[in-house]
């Protein structure tokens, strides 16, 4: 049995894929892709035309370091599957700020716009917008190396990424005039400066600058955990007073939307959130990095380390913390007549992620670290994957599922305590590997017994509390639930 997820996650979306290349009638490599970004029910379309020789071609060709990805087995179930319909896809348009945007998905402030040719290629590949990198008034010099991250088992994959990178290092003129050129060439994309200021006339003044240069918002960047001068950083970010004052004097000095970028290094971000509420802020964007520690030589500089932000698919949870936080805040959700949109970032890789963003409640998503593993063309997926998603709910407007998620959080007391759900195993899929044993037995309440000799796992009603770590460590998804019931007392 070929777990499809796993090996699609082997394979290392080569640039110019030698496989579909290798391959006349499709592209194996993109329906890999698809399989890879949650879109594994449109990956037949790419290889629908290919023969079987073609695929085995084009197996032979892959280039994986270890062995090559089992393209055959892997596209082949999708092959034959009915491709989607690709006429009449709901469009992904939505107001954010009441600008208009094609689509939710926004480059986000950071390494991967910090030029012209990058913010147009990426509009050109269909991203909505950019959050261009912080400009500020200051000399920035970066470090090197400035980047590490957390991966799992010899992967390439992030699962977490570290970066000491401060804000851009080209002086503000360049890069206003860069945001200019992208607005000019590119009026229906959305253009927002992030920036930084260290006192209030900066603050101002870039601010200022940004609504010259033609940008459709601005963006106050309240959260870079690496920038430590007086009165710039994270740090900020922390201090509703300080979050304030700057916030409102942006707001009275320009007339685009203005948006606060929160930190995460806090315990309540709903203080600062409100800090900005009251300066009158149009939108709240959240979350900056977390910050973070990881030992190794990557980590070092000529021999010195320092703590600096954490990024991508390890802090997702922690993001939709902030941004449910956020958005069941009942002032920021609409009293005095105004609402206050929310910006989701922090690991966001494909559209079943921003769609999380979207269920708890906001109108844009940005991303970050996603992009600078696997480029810009992840874009492709993001969109398919929402449309294809509103299409088979019968969702026409995007907006339609902003904070659609937020009336099933309760708080832990208020959970349902008197049912259970027991787990039960298929026996077809189950392996006896005895995953599930191990871990009941030291980590859970010793409710699975497995036998040796048949290399079979029982659940032990009587013990078994239903938390379901059995179903978690399970490799194969051997275990499923029954039916919610009454506990017995
Ligand atoms: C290399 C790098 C540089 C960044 N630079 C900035 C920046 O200049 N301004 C800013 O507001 N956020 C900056 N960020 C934070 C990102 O915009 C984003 O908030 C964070 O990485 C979480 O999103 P992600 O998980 O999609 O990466 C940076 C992040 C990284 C990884
Ligand atoms: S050549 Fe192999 S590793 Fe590279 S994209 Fe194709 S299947 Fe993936
Ligand atoms: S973890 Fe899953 S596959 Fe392994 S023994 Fe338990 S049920 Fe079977």
């Amino acid at each position: 049995m070929l777990h499809i997820q796993e090996e699609a996650s082997r394979c290392l979306l080569c640039a110019e894929a030698p496989c579909s290349k290798a391959c006349k009638n499709g592209d194996p490599a993109r329906a890999i892709r698809a399989i890879r970004f949650g879109n594994e029910r449109l990956a037949g379309r790419w290889v629908a035309q290919c023969t079987h020789e073609e695929l085995e071609a084009a197996e032979r060709a892959c280039i994986h370091y270890d062995r090559p990805i089992r393209i055959k087995e892997l596209v082949a179930p999708f092959a034959a599957a009915p491709t989607a319909a690709e006429e009449g896809l709901p469009s992904l348009a939505i107001d954010f700020c009441g600008i208009h945007c094609e689509n939710p998905f926004f480059l986000a402030s950071s390494a991967v716009c910090t030029n012209y040719d990058m913010v147009a290629r990426a509009f050109d590949m269909g991203w909505g917008g950019v959050f261009y990198k912080t400009i500020c008034m200051q000399e920035i010099k970066e470090v090197s190396p400035r980047f590490d991250a957390l991966q799992e088992g010899g992967r390439s994959d992030f699962s977490g990424f570290r970066n000491m990178e401060q804000l851009s290092e080209n002086p503000h003129e360049v890069d206003f005039a860069i945001l200019r050129h992208l607005k000019e060439n590119y009026p229906t994309k959305v253009v927002v400066a992030s920036i930084m200021g260290q006192f209030e006339e900066d603050w101002i003044e870039l601010a200022q600058l940004a609504e010259k240069a033609g940008c459709d918002a601005v963006e106050l960047n309240f959260s870079c955990p690496q920038m430590r001068l007086a009165g710039m950083g994270s740090d900020v970010g922390q201090d509703a007073e300080l979050v304030l004052c700057y916030t409102a004097y942006v707001k009275r000095s320009v007339s685009i939307p203005v948006i606060p970028k929160m930190t995460p290094n806090i315990t309540q971000m709903v203080r600062p959130a409100l800090a900005c509420f009251f300066a009158d802020a149009d939108a709240i964007s959240a979350i900056n990095t977390i910050k973070s520690v990881t030992m190794g030589s990557r980590a070092e500089v000529s021999g010195r380390r320092t703590i600096s932000g954490l990024s991508g698919r390890a802090v997702k949870p922690i993001a939709l913390r902030f941004i449910l936080e956020m958005a069941q805040n009942a002032v920021l959700m609409g009293s005095h007549g105004k609402k206050v949109e929310l910006s989701g970032i922090g690991g966001i890789e494909t559209w079943r992620d921003a769609l999380e963003f979207i269920q708890l409640g906001c109108r844009n998503v940005q991303v970050c670290t996603a992009v600078m593993q696997y480029g810009y063309r992840i874009i492709d997926d993001l969109v398919l994957g929402l449309q294809h998603y509103m299409a088979e709910r019968g969702c026409g407007s995007l907006a339609d599922l902003v904070g659609e998620e937020l009336p099933s959080f309760v708080t832990p007391t208020d959970l349902d305590r008197d049912t259970i759900v027991y787990p039960k195993i298929d026996r077809e899929r189950c392996i006896g590997c005895g995953r599930c044993y191990t871990s009941c037995m030291d980590g859970g309440h010793q409710a699975i017994s497995f036998e040796a000799a048949t290399r079979q796992p029982r659940i032990l009603g009587k013990k078994c509390v239903g938390c379901h770590l059995c179903r978690l460590v399970c490799p194969t998804g051997a275990i499923d639930v029954t039916r919610r019931i009454a506990k017995r007392i």
